[in-house]
Formats: structure tokens, C-alpha cells, sequence
């Protein structure tokens, strides 16, 4: 017979006639609102509507900082699309939700930690909110960030909590707020310390039991339309909607579906509103964007945990010391990123303005953060404090962990090394920044290449989450483990690779990169080609991305491509043109387009000439024609990679791409995308291009997948 799992909630009533009820799951870090728990909340409902002797009841959570994570997205991200069971699941908040707010005595939900989602949907269900002022505790509806709206009554009740504008802007963005915002805008009653929590929500029922009208009131208040005319609401729609398009480009449905349901049910009664709410509801839950961007929360959260290697056993070593060689662009970010997470760092640098500028740059980038709030003064001065800076290598000689980001230069990087070598104690970890060079090759020049790995930041270091963590052919698996456990407490998302010419982003980034210039020869306008792959949900198109990148990087490393995959990479002619007419891109004013009056590319009648001297032909692209060339090269040599084992699942592909160039997420990453349209399909569109080359042959892997009506996921 099985045992009945343990229960969820337990109730304590207290000599003074107030429950407490205590939500603790069991054997899980996080409370979740999952079917089991439901069950259990509906079944204590019935029990709790049923007693008189009630004066009260609170709410709290029996894990410290943690109240409610939300549904659970297990439940959520394997749903289908199923309207009626979605309205059935739907109803079935709803109406755990309207029983407490039935109850016949006063409520509160006490809230310490994270109230996100379905938790702040079912802590609206309760007549006050009082907060912790713990740093953990944070209220918010996130739900858009994975496709969906709230659909168990947030859109409504949180309207009429704090009016239809506030509640549109934070359930449009999806952004949570912390206690102090939270009571400013009405949402909970008050912030009180953790220590305090309990006993003011006691304090707080106590009065509410002598003041009758004053819980009521709370309650009728969510109930009612919130009065709004039809002026005052059409101007709050326009403006949210203006700020919804600027930041989604429409290409996310959830938050303009919330807008509308915020719209349409604000100025009906709740029961109304919540009708309209759940229409609006049920056709995102299951939709392509919902099924993709909860596999990619899925696919974040396997990284967070992938230790980097397969042998469970293997430890990282501690890291308590890191010098970064090369305080550049990249140095700098890299030296920032480890100190402002604690860790000491030596920068060094063979230039003493080189220095200088390096760490005047780390400082006001750390300035910046303290003026928009996301930095405490004292911890500017705590970061700086675990900075020193050096320009000889003898200094080094305490150093556990070495980032080298010198100039991409083998020789200059070797003769670092051997120098590095005479000082540095005999097993720290050596690891280099480099974008092009092999770390095989350049191990061979390290006496213990075991020690040796890349550790591949991307540019601006302080935003971009990536780092490739690259596996030479002798680097060990406690250098991976270490890269990565370090790559991990700077905050960055590390993806282990194995040393291939571009490792995985910019091998995979290339094709898409050098078709564009292809395209643009055979005839194609860059505006044409931009269009089509910002439509496509790019961040920037590929022409943009080159005047970014720098022209001169881009010839350069399409050089290093070109000759590891001769057999795909077509040369264009145009970058090495424009390097030579001194357009190297955005930094020189020009590129592909001009940036004389700001930083959007404007076009430039002087690109012209040069384009005309490479074109070969001077026809119109369809956008689809365009977004297969840009997308198609990119899915067959993203196959190739899984084929070589440079990466070892699918969704370290996707996940690289989407972390390290912007990549859709609501497409699902690139071979989620190539899933989407089926195997088949995405062969039949190669075989359109074949005459084209190698780069539009499926590999063998995709045509063993069509076969068998597989995609790249076993999913
Ligand atoms: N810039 C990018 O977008 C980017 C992105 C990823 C990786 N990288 C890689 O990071 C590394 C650094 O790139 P960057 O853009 O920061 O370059 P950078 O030119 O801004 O900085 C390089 C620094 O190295 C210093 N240096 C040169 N020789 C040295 C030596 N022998 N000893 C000590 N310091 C020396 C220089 O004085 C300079 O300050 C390169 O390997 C590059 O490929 C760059």
C-alpha cells in the first residue's frame, strides 16, 4: 500500500481563536502551488469555512524567505494545448482563491521571501498582506516572462488592489517589487521586520476583529469595478501598450493579452473581470511562445546546476585568489565581475595607461550600478577594496586562478604563459580569454596543460551572461569543474565546450554573419537583411552586428573560420573592402552604415560604390528567402557541433546563442526552432538551396532525425 505523502499544510489554532496555517512543502527548497497542494488548500478551506470559533487566519510559510515561488511550472510547461482542461485548472484557483476570500472572519497572509506568481495571486485572496522587510522578500506576477498572464484573478484583483495603471505596468513587465514599493503602492498593509512577522499579522487580526466594516471594506473593495472612465482608461491603455511594443516588438503575445484583460475587466464587477481574464488566459497557455520560453527557465536552471564535467565525483578546487592579465575592455569587465562578487583580483597590465583606464573603467561602471540603485555605496568601496593592480608577473605568486585577456596575439599569449609559469604556485589554473585561438594548440606551451582551459567572457563583460568554458584536449576535469564553479559565483552562466575553431557561439554565429555578406553581393539591400532577422526576433540584424563587432574583428575572425571549414565558409569580398576604405563600423563612424549622427546606422550614400564593386548579381529577397539563408547554415553547422561532441546536449547550443548573441528566446533557441517546424520541413527548405554548398546539406544526424519523425530534443 502506498504511504500518503506528508502534508503541505498544517493549521495551529491559538488559545486566542487565531490559525495559523503553515505551508511547508515538503522535500522541496520552494513552496509551489501544484494540483496536490491545491487539493490540500481546498480541503482545509471546507474545513476552515465550517469554524465559528475562528477570530482569524494567517498565512505564512514554513521555509525562511520563501512564501510562495508560484504554479507549478512542471505542471505548467508540460501542459498542451488544452482549452478545457486549461479552464478547468483555471477554475480551480479561482475557486480556492474566492473561498478564502469567503471565510467569515478576517485574513492576512504573511509573507516572508518571494511571493511570485500564483503565491501573490492566492495572497490577494487574502483580506492584508503584511510583508517582511527581509532583503529575499519580493512581490510580483512574473508569469509574462514565460508566456502567460495571471490567470487565478491577478489581472483583477491586483487592478483593483492599486488601479488598473500600476497594476498594467507590473504585470506588463513582469518585474517585482520589493516590501518598501510594495506598501507604497497599496499592495500589502505594512513591512515589518522578519522577527515581527507573526506577531503584527496577530496584531493586525486582533484590531480587524474589533472593526468589522474595516476587513469588509478590504474585501468589497476587490469585488467592485475599480470606476475608471472610459477616457482615463483608453490614455492608460495607449501608453502601457506604446511601452509594451517599444520593449516586445509584438512578438510576445502574454503582455498585451494581460493589458486587454486588464482593459476590458477592470470596470466590471470581479466576477465579470475574472470571465474576461480567463479568455484571454486560455489560448496562451500551451502556445509555442508558453512551451518555449518555460524550456528555456528549464534549460537556465540545468545550467545552474551542470557541474561542467560527467564524473560526479569531482570536486572544484577553491578559488580565493584570481589575477586577470590585461586590463582591456574584456580585463576590466573580467576583474569587475569577480571582486563585486567578493573574490580578490591582481589586475595587471603591460601598460601603465592601460592599467589606469582599466580600473577607472571598473570603477565607473561600478558607479553607474550604485546610481540606478542596483549597487549599495558601501559595497563600491567593499569591491574596490579587493582590487590591486600590478605590471609584472612576479606579483603573482599567491594566485589560484589566472584569467589571461592580453591582446589576441598566440605569441604575445605564449610568452605570457612561459613567463607566468616561473612565478605562479604549480597547480594554479591558467585560463584564457581568447575568442579565436586554439587552447589546444596554446597548451603545449604550459608545462601542466591539464591546467590549461578558455574561459571565453563576452563583451560588455558587466551584461553578458555567457562564458564559454573550453576544454583543450588535455584540460582536466577539475579545471572544467573550477571554471565553471567560479564562472558561476561571478553570476555568469557557464557552458562547457570543447576547443573547436570559434568554440560554440561564434562558429555557430558565423554562418549566419557571412550569409548575410553573401546575400548582400548576390544583390540583397543590408536594410533588407537587417529587417528580416530583427523580424525574426534578433536583437540586432547581421549588417548592424557588423559595424558593432568592428569590420576589422569580423575580417579577422572569419579569416581563423575560413580556414578551419573551407569546404561552407564563402569568402565575401565586401569586409575587406570596407577595412580598406577605413570604415571599420560603429567606433571609426562608418561601416555598412554611418553613424556621423549617433549611434543607429544611418544609411550612407558612400556605401554604394564600394558594394557595387562586390556585387555578383542584383536581385530582390524575399524576407523568407532571407531568414532561411540566415537561419538554415546556422541549424547544419549547429548539428555538426553536437555531432563532434563540442557541446554535450542540445540545449547547451540553444542556450549559448541565446545568452551570448540574443537569440530569440521565444523562439526556443535555434534547434528548438528547427524542432518546430519538423525535420522534414527544415530539409525540404535545405534542399531549396543546395546548388548554394555545403552549408545547406543536412547532416547526417538531421536526415537520420527526418526519418524517424525526430527532432534534435528527444522531447
Ligand atoms: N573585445 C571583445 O569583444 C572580446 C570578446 C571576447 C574575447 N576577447 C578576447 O579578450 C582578449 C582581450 O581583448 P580586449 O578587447 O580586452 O583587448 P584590449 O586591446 O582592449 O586589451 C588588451 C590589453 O592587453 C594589454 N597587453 C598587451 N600585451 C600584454 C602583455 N604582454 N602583458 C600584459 N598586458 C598586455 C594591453 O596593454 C591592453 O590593455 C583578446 O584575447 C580577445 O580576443 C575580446
Amino acid at each position: 500500500m502506498s504511504q500518503p505523502s506528508p502534508a503541505a499544510l498544517s493549521l495551529e489554532v491559538r488559545p486566542d481563536g487565531i490559525g495559523v496555517l503553515t505551508f511547508d512543502q515538503p522535500g522541496s527548497r520552494a513552496n509551489t502551488l501544484g494540483q496536490a497542494v491545491q487539493g490540500e488548500f481546498e480541503a482545509i478551506l471546507t474545513q476552515l469555512n465550517g469554524r465559528k470559533d475562528l477570530k482569524g487566519l494567517i498565512l505564512r510559510s514554513g521555509k525562511p524567505g520563501m512564501f510562495i515561488a508560484g504554479a507549478d511550472l512542471k505542471e505548467v510547461g508540460g501542459a498542451k494545448s488544452d482549452p478545457e482542461q486549461t479552464r478547468r485548472l483555471v477554475k480551480r484557483g479561482l475557486d480556492l482563491i474566492a473561498a478564502i476570500e469567503a471565510l467569515p472572519y478576517p485574513t492576512v497572509a504573511a509573507i516572508d521571501g518571494a511571493c511570485m506568481g500564483g503565491g501573490l495571486e492566492l495572497a490577494m485572496g487574502f483580506d492584508f498582506r503584511i510583508a517582511s522587510t527581509n532583503p529575499k522578500t519580493e512581490l510580483g506576477l512574473p508569469e509574462v516572462k514565460i508566456g502567460l498572464y495571471p490567470g487565478w484573478g491577478g489581472t483583477q484583483r491586483l487592478s483593483r488592489l492599486i488601479g488598473p495603471a500600476l497594476a498594467a505596468e507590473l504585470i506588463c513587465a513582469g518585474e517585482a517589487v520589493k516590501p518598501d514599493r510594495a506598501r507604497a503602492l497599496g499592495l500589502i498593509f505594512d513591512a515589518v521586520p522578519v522577527e515581527k512577522l507573526l506577531e503584527e499579522s496577530i496584531r493586525l487580526l486582533q484590531w480587524a476583529a474589533q472593526a468589522e466594516a474595516v476587513w469588509r471594506e478590504a474585501r468589497k473593495k476587490k469585488q467592485q469595478p475599480v470606476g475608471l472612465s472610459e477616457d482615463q482608461l483608453s490614455f492608460m491603455a495607449a501608453v502601457t501598450r506604446a511601452q509594451v511594443m517599444e520593449k516586445t516588438k509584438g512578438q510576445y503575445p502574454a503582455p498585451l493579452a494581460a493589458l486587454t484583460a486588464i482593459v476590458k475587466g477592470c470596470n466590471l464587477p470581479l466576477e465579470a473581470g475574472l470571465k474576461v481574464e480567463t479568455e484571454g488566459f486560455v489560448p496562451l497557455v500551451g502556445s509555442p511562445t508558453c512551451l518555449n520560453l518555460i524550456a528555456v527557465f528549464f534549460m537556465s536552471q540545468r545550467l545552474q546546476k551542470d557541474p561542467g564535467v560527467v564524473d560526479a565525483s569531482i570536486q572544484p578546487r577553491p578559488v580565493q585568489r584570481v589575477s586577470v592579465l590585461g586590463a582591456g575592455i574584456m580585463g576590466a569587465g573580467i576583474a569587475g565581475a569577480h571582486v563585486r562578487k567578493g573574490i580578490p583580483v591582481t589586475l595587471l597590465d603591460s601598460d601603465a595607461k592601460a592599467l589606469e583606464k582599466g580600473v577607472a573603467g571598473l570603477a565607473k561602471n561600478m558607479q553607474g550600478r550604485v546610481e540606478i540603485g542596483r549597487m549599495a555605496p558601501a559595497d563600491l568601496v567593499a569591491a574596490l577594496a579587493r582590487l590591486s593592480t600590478t605590471a609584472t608577473l612576479n606579483a603573482l605568486t599567491d594566485r589560484d586562478v589566472v584569467i589571461e585577456a592580453v591582446i589576441e596575439n598566440e605569441a604575445t599569449k605564449v610568452q605570457v604563459y612561459q613567463e607566468l609559469q616561473k612565478t605562479l604556485p604549480v597547480d594554479a589554473i591558467l585560463a584564457s580569454n581568447t575568442s579565436t585561438i586554439s587552447i589546444t594548440r596554446m597548451a603545449k606551451a604550459v608545462a601542466k596543460p591539464e591546467n590549461f582551459a578558455g574561459m571565453h567572457f563576452f563583451n560588455p563583460v558587466e551584461k553578458m551572461q555567457l562564458v564559454e568554458v573550453i576544454r583543450g584536449e588535455k584540460t582536466s576535469d577539475v579545471t572544467t569543474a573550477t571554471l565553471v564553479a567560479l564562472a558561476k559565483r561571478i553570476g555568469k552562466t557557464p557552458i562547457v565546450v570543447r576547443d573547436c575553431p570559434g568554440f560554440l557561439v561564434n562558429r555557430i554565429l558565423f554562418p549566419y554573419m557571412n550569409e548575410a555578406l553573401t546575400m548582400l553581393e548576390e544583390g540583397a539591400e543590408p536594410r533588407a537583411i537587417d529587417k528580416a532577422a530583427t523580424a525574426f526576433g534578433m536583437p540586432m540584424g547581421p549588417i548592424t552586428l557588423h559595424d558593432v563587432v568592428g569590420i576589422d574583428t569580423a575580417l579577422y575572425a572569419g579569416k581563423v573560420i575560413h580556414a578551419a571549414f573551407p569546404d561552407r565558409a564563402t569568402a565575401p569580398r565586401i569586409v575587406a573592402e570596407l577595412v580598406q576604405a577605413g570604415r571599420l563600423g560603429q567606433k571609426s563612424g562608418a561601416g555598412f552604415y554611418s553613424y556621423a549622427k549617433g549611434p543607429r546606422g544611418a544609411d550612407d550614400p558612400a556605401l554604394a560604390p564600394i558594394l557595387e564593386k562586390c556585387r555578383t548579381g542584383r536581385r530582390a529577397f524575399t524576407p523568407e528567402e532571407i531568414t532561411d539563408r540566415l537561419f538554415l547554415p546556422m541549424v547544419t553547422e549547429a548539428s555538426r557541433v553536437l555531432a563532434e561532441g563540442i557541446v554535450r546536449e542540445p540545449a547547451d547550443v540553444d542556450m549559448g546563442l541565446i545568452l551570448g548573441i540574443g537569440f530569440p528566446p521565444f523562439q526556443g533557441g535555434l534547434l528548438r526552432w528547427a524542432d518546430w517546424q519538423g525535420m522534414g520541413k527544415v530539409l525540404e527548405k535545405l534542399k531549396r538551396y543546395e546548388s548554394l554548398g555545403v552549408r545547406f546539406q543536412p547532416t547526417d544526424r538531421m536526415q537520420e532525425l527526418a526519418r524517424a519523425g525526430k527532432g534534435f530534443y528527444a522531447d
